[in-house]
């Protein structure tokens, strides 16, 4: 079953929201974010959802969504969660794509962000950065693995992301 939607995949700080959101100016693909649909189903932030009742909890949450948005979601763009990619049915939600940078990349990119405070501390998993860069290594092999296109990001600007991915996969602008 085509679901027609793209499926932007990455580690934090990877820039799948505003990635979502060029490709919507481009594409008239709707932008849809995961973190915010289990955000606003649990009417709490990820950080508290992950102090409250803990990783396991929130994965279970990235498994409903999964199941909600193959079911229901269609013609859209979606921005995953760094973690998105382990749900069951993954690779049935639409064309992967795959937005990579280098772990200290990443890191360098979202410290100098005019926000950056506030970007990492929203980020439970971001808090340890030797923890977060063994967390990046040990799923590079899986983002590269289910993605159907695998983007550079680094040192490029979001529209030339968004044209770079609509002309490899010959989206209809
Ligand atoms: C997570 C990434 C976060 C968010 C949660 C867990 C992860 O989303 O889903 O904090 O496991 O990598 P971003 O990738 O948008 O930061």
């Amino acid at each position: 079953m085509q679901t027609n939607n793209i499926i932007l995949i990455g580690f934090m700080a990877a820039g799948k929201g505003r990635t979502a959101r060029g490709l919507f100016t481009l594409t008239k693909k709707y932008p849809v974010d995961c973190d915010d649909l289990i955000e606003s189903l649990c009417n709490l932030k990820i950080k508290q959802i992950f102090e409250r009742h803990g990783e396991q909890y929130f994965r279970q949450l990235e498994q409903l969504t999964a199941d909600w948005i193959r079911l229901n979601l269609r013609n859209s763009v979606v921005s995953t969660g760094g973690g998105f990619v382990r749900v069951k049915g993954f690779k049935q939600l639409g064309t992967i794509v795959y937005l990579h940078g280098g772990f200290h990349y990443l890191i360098e990119t979202i410290y100098a962000h005019p926000n950056a405070k506030k970007k990492i501390k929203k980020r439970p998993l971001l808090q340890d950065l030797p923890r977060a860069e063994a967390l990046y290594q040990e799923r590079l092999p899986t983002y590269r693995q289910v993605a159907d296109l695998e983007i550079n990001i680094e040192e490029k600007t979001t529209p030339t992301i968004c044209q770079e991915i609509v002309s490899a996969l010959k989206l209809s602008t």
